[in-house]
C-alpha cells in the first residue's frame, strides 16, 4: 500500500484520537526512518521516548525474534526467565527490592496508586488521598487521568475517583498544607514534567517534598515513565535530585519499542500487594522482557554520558536561533519555547523538511533516540535552523 491508501484507510476505520502528522513510516534504522515511497526522515522523537536504542537495534531485534520463536507468552501463573532477569537487573541497578510488570505508563501509575492506598489504609482508613502536581501528566486511564494535574484533560470525563489533590510545582508551603492534613497516603511526581512542557522541577522543592513525605509516612512515587532509562543522562531522573523514592514507575524507553510498564518498590512498599490484589495478563511478557534486557545491557555509563553531552550540544545550537526563547530539559529530553512561530507550525514545517519533532503544551519537544549519531543530530539541527533562525 502507498501512503495515500494507508492514510485513507486510517481515517475511515480508526477512531480519531490522534493529531497525526501527514506522514506514513514503514521502516527505520537508529535515528533514520522511511515512508513507503522511500522519503527519509530524521527522528527527534523516538516514538515519544520509546525507541531508546533507535529503530531496529540489531541486538534488540535478535533477542526479541529469538524469544518469539522460543515461547511468546505463558501467563503470570508460571515463572518466566526473561522477566525474572529483568527484575534482577532493575533492582540491582537501583537498589530497590522488587518489580511489578504491566504494559503501559498509565497502568504503572494505577499500580503506584493502589500500593499507596493500601499502605495508607493499613495505617488509617482516612489516609487515602493522592497528591500530584499541577501541569503533570500521568496517563489516560481514569485514575491516572485524575492524577494528571491538567484541567483541560479532565473536562469531558467527570466524575472521577475521589481523593486527588494538586499542588503548584515549587510551592512547598502549599504542599506542606496538603500533606500535613493526615489524609494523604501518596505523592506522585515527575522530576521533569514531560507532556506538561518539559518543566524541570527545582532540586530544593523535590528534596523538601520527599522530606515531608518521609516525616508523614507518605509514599513518594517518582513517575519515571518519560524520564527513565537513560533519557536524562542518568538511569532514572531522580538520581539528579539526591533522593530515593518509595516507588518508581517506568514504561516507554525500557521496552525499546515493545509495550512495557511497571513499578519498582523499596523496603516500605515491596510487601504491600499480595496475591489477588493486582495483576496484568501481558505483564512480564517474555518477548517484551527479552528486548528490555537488551536495552538495560546497552544502557551503561558510556551511553548515559554520551546522552548528557549530546543534550548539551543540541541545547547550545538551539539557544543561538533567533526564534528560540528558551531551552529546558536534561539530557535528550529537551523543551524549546519559541517566539514568532507556534510549536505546531514548527512541527509541521520540520516534517515537511524531513525531521520528526514533538510538541509538549506550549513548547516544541525533542526526544531523539539515545543512540543518535552526531551526523544525524547535525542534519536535524540544520533543518531546525531553516525554520527557527531565518
Ligand atoms: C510521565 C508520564 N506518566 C505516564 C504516562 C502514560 O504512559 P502511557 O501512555 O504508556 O500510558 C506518560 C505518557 O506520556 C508520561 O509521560
Amino acid at each position: 500500500m502507498n501512503s495515500t491508501e494507508i492514510k485513507e484507510r486510517d481515517k475511515k476505520n480508526i477512531i480519531n484520537t490522534y493529531k497525526r502528522n501527514d506522514t506514513v513510516i514503514i521502516s527505520g534504522k537508529n535515528a533514520l526512518c522511511y515512508s513507503p515511497e522511500g522519503r527519509e526522515y530524521i527522528d527527534f522523537t523516538s516514538g515519544i521516548g520509546v525507541n531508546s536504542l533507535g529503530f531496529c537495534n540489531e541486538e534488540w531485534v535478535e533477542a526479541v525474534s529469538y524469544q518469539a520463536a522460543k515461547i511468546q507468552h505463558t501467563s503470570n501463573l508460571y515463572y518466566n526467565a526473561p522477566c525474572t532477569e529483568l527484575a534482577r537487573t532493575l533492582t540491582e541497578r537501583t537498589g530497590m527490592e522488587k518489580a511489578f510488570f504491566c504494559n503501559s505508563g498509565a497502568e504503572a501509575i494505577e499500580t503506584a496508586i493502589k500500593i499507596s492506598r493500601k499502605y495508607g489504609n493499613s495505617k488509617s482508613p482516612a489516609r487515602n488521598g493522592i497528591m500530584t502536581l499541577k501541569q503533570s501528566f500521568h496517563g489516560r486511564t481514569m485514575a491516572a487521568l485524575t492524577a494528571t494535574g491538567q484541567e483541560k484533560m479532565h473536562k469531558d470525563f467527570m466524575p472521577f475517583a475521589e481523593g486527588f489533590f494538586y499542588c503548584e510545582p515549587g510551592n512547598i508551603k502549599e504542599a506542606e498544607d496538603i500533606l500535613d492534613s493526615g489524609s494523604i497516603c501518596g505523592v506522585i511526581t515527575e522530576m521533569i514534567q514531560g507532556e506538561g512542557g518539559v518543566n524541570v522541577l527545582e532540586k530544593d522543592f523535590v528534596k523538601e517534598l520527599k522530606d515531608i513525605c518521609d516525616h508523614n509516612d507518605i509514599i513518594f512515587t517518582a513517575d519515571e515513565v518519560q524520564t527513565g532509562v537513560g533519557r536524562t543522562g542518568r538511569f532514572f531522573a531522580y538520581e539528579h535530585y539526591d533522593i530515593v523514592p518509595d516507588i518508581i514507575t517506568f514504561a516507554k524507553g525500557l521496552g525499546g519499542g515493545l509495550p512495557i510498564g511497571g513499578v519498582l518498590t523499596g523496603q516500605k512498599t515491596s510487601e504491600v500487594l499480595v496475591p489477588g490484589d493486582h495483576g496484568s495478563t501481558f505483564g512480564g511478557n517474555p518477548v517484551v522482557c527479552s528486548g528490555a534486557n537488551v536495552v538495560i545491557r546497552q544502557m551503561d555509563k558510556n551511553l548515559m554520558d554520551a546522552v548528557s553531552k549530546k543534550g548539551e550540544y543540541i541545547k547550545e545550537k538551539l539557544e543561538r536561533m533567533s526564534k528560540v526563547e528558551s531551552v529546558t530539559g536534561l539530557g535528550l529530553m529537551i523543551g524549546v519555547k519559541l517566539n514568532g512561530i507556534s510549536p505546531s507550525d514548527a512541527t509541521k514545517q520540520a516534517v515537511d523538511r524531513g525531521l520528526l519533532v514533538l510538541t509538549a503544551d506550549e513548547k516544541m519537544r525533542l526526544l531523539p533516540p539515545l543512540t543518535i549519531e552526531y551526523e544525524d543530530i547535525d542534519k536535524g539541527i540544520n533543518i531546525l535552523g531553516e525554520i527557527l533562525d531565518q
